[in-house]
């Protein structure tokens, strides 16, 4: 059960606690924030609404504890890091019931996210100690009009205080992405969970807290974005966001200032499929990347993009594939589960009535319950329908019939979005030529978009975002290069 067993302290009974200065404590607003199941629509879990001063104290007791952490030896900070990796897989199972209750994630899909947030943090401590036990050193001569007379000395130092957001369709996953990266490269860490998500969260600091990191070095602030969301990403002491998730993303942009920005922000991931593509392939690959975890993934397949030569065989095939989903709670591990909130059942329901009222062709008939939504895919979808650009975020899937690749291509780059996209054809050459021309930060080829495995590079492009993930861009993210320059007293020594 939540915040039982080695989480007791984590929970007060009613409302689960903050994590500052290496404790667990109750917010002085004496507020809570509900946490409501998307299942059930009851509120679930509660946690604490904390106040600008606790933002205030975390940031300085952060920048207090990095300093020091700073200067502790790499491996002793990635030793650390192993031991809260294991830790984490070791307590998997009270951690994936909250995914479930919070977040709606189905049971099994929740202790994968779980264990790969182990996997992650434990490949982050590893490569760490590779990239940033490495520097470079530079001699002068190389540019014109220099003797051999400076030699340059330069290597990886943290940027401070690192602000982590993650969004709430990996609470855990996509919070240690960025809580890794961050603390192997020497920086502290404030952490922002999503109010869905927060108790699996919270639970995963606690499990940084058993492996013994120093006091304030991270913190887990909860509450209300209208309270604290400015106030922590606007904040003076915090020195580079790394973010993920929607339309915020482009606020936080905005108004951060001067520092070095992380940001994941969705896409309408296509997915083209040429003429000579394996349909059965290709179909698979729609099913898993357009409906697992019901479509809440921001490389979810988005778009289909298919020759019209093959649409029929294709849909049906997909038709085929849909019938067998399952549809029904998380703790049954459902193929279909409820997305996350109401308004977001309302936002996918709007644009499924925007393309019933366009002529989109129904494959399936709608249906909801609550803030459940049955597998659609829809056929015939034309450019003038919302679903062929917006992002539902839900279980609804739009076909669009194209009679040349171009056309595919032209949809895709006609996009707001650019994160990722594939493309399915047994010709390499061709699929090469594609790749090049799509312009999204990553191109599949025969196989559905996604993030991982963690440690290749994940980026978009356009309102996709800024910078590049992946274990090692992030550490190199969350890093500055720091020169030393060795100025020689005379110009090079002649030897006798
Ligand atoms: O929702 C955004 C995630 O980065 C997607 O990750 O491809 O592993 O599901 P995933």
């Amino acid at each position: 059960m939540a915040g039982s067993g080695v989480f007791e302290e984590i929970f007060d009974g009613e409302v689960f606690k903050y994590y500052v200065d290496g404790e667990w404590r109750k917010s002085s607003s004496g507020k809570s924030v509900a946490i409501v199941n998307p299942t059930t629509r009851k509120t679930q879990y509660r946690v604490q609404a904390c106040t600008q001063e606790e933002v205030n104290k975390a940031i300085d007791l952060a920048k207090v504890a990095q300093k020091s952490w700073a200067r502790t030896p790499l491996w002793k900070r990635a030793e650390l890091l192993h031991r809260a990796a294991a830790i984490l897989k070791e307590h998997k199972a009270p951690i994936a019931e909250c995914l479930v209750k919070e977040i709606a994630k189905p049971a099994k899909d929740a202790v994968t996210e779980v264990v790969r947030s182990g996997d992650l943090v434990s490949y982050t401590a590893e490569e760490g100690v590779r990239i940033l036990g490495e520097g470079k050193f530079l001699v002068s001569d190389s540019f014109p009009g220099n003797e051999r007379s400076k030699y340059c000395l330069t290597s990886k130092i943290p940027l401070g205080v690192i602000l982590a957001i993650p969004p709430f369709n990996y609470p855990v996953n996509l919070a240690v992405s960025k809580i890794g990266p961050a603390l192997i490269a020497g920086n502290a860490l404030v952490l922002k969970p999503p109010t869905q998500g927060a108790v699996a969260a919270l639970h995963m600091v606690h499990c940084f807290h058993l492996a013994g990191f120093p006091k304030g070095l991270i913190s887990c602030i909860t509450g209300k974005g209208s309270e604290i969301g400015d106030f922590l990403t606007m904040h003076p002491g915090i020195n580079c966001i790394s973010f993920t998730g929607g339309d915020t993303g482009v606020a936080i942009s905005k108004k951060a200032g001067m520092v070095p920005l992380q940001m994941e922000l969705g896409g309408k991931d296509a997915c083209i499929v040429l003429e000579d593509a394996d349909l059965d392939l290709v179909a698979s690959n729609i099913v898993k990347g357009g409906f697992s975890y019901s479509g809440q993934r921001c490389t979810a397949v988005k778009v289909v993009l298919v020759m019209e030569s093959v649409a029929d065989a294709l849909v049906e095939k997909v038709n085929a594939k849909v019938a067998k989903l399952s549809v029904g709670a998380p703790e049954e591990d459902s193929d279909i589960t409820p997305v996350v909130s109401e308004s977001s059942a309302n936002f996918i329901e709007g644009l499924v009535v925007d393309a019933k009222e366009k002529g989109a062709t129904f494959c399936q008939e709608y249906k909801r319950e609550g803030n459940l939504i049955w597998p659609l895919l829809l056929d015939n979808v034309r450019p003038d329908m919302r679903i062929a650009w917006e992002e539902p975020f839900g279980p609804v899937l739009p076909v669009i019939r194209i009679s040349s690749v171009d056309e595919g291509i032209h949809h895709c780059n006609a996009s707001n979005f650019g994160l990722q996209g594939c493309v399915f054809t047994k010709d390499i050459n061709k699929a090469m030529m594609i790749s090049d021309a799509m312009e999204t930060g990553t191109v599949q080829i025969n196989s559905a978009p996604a993030r991982g495995p963690d440690h290749f590079p994940f980026q978009g492009i356009k309102d996709s975002g800024i910078g590049s993930q992946g274990i090692t861009n992030s550490i190199n993210m969350m890093t500055k290069i720091k020169s030393t320059v060795i100025n020689l007293p005379s110009p090079t020594y002649t030897m006798g």
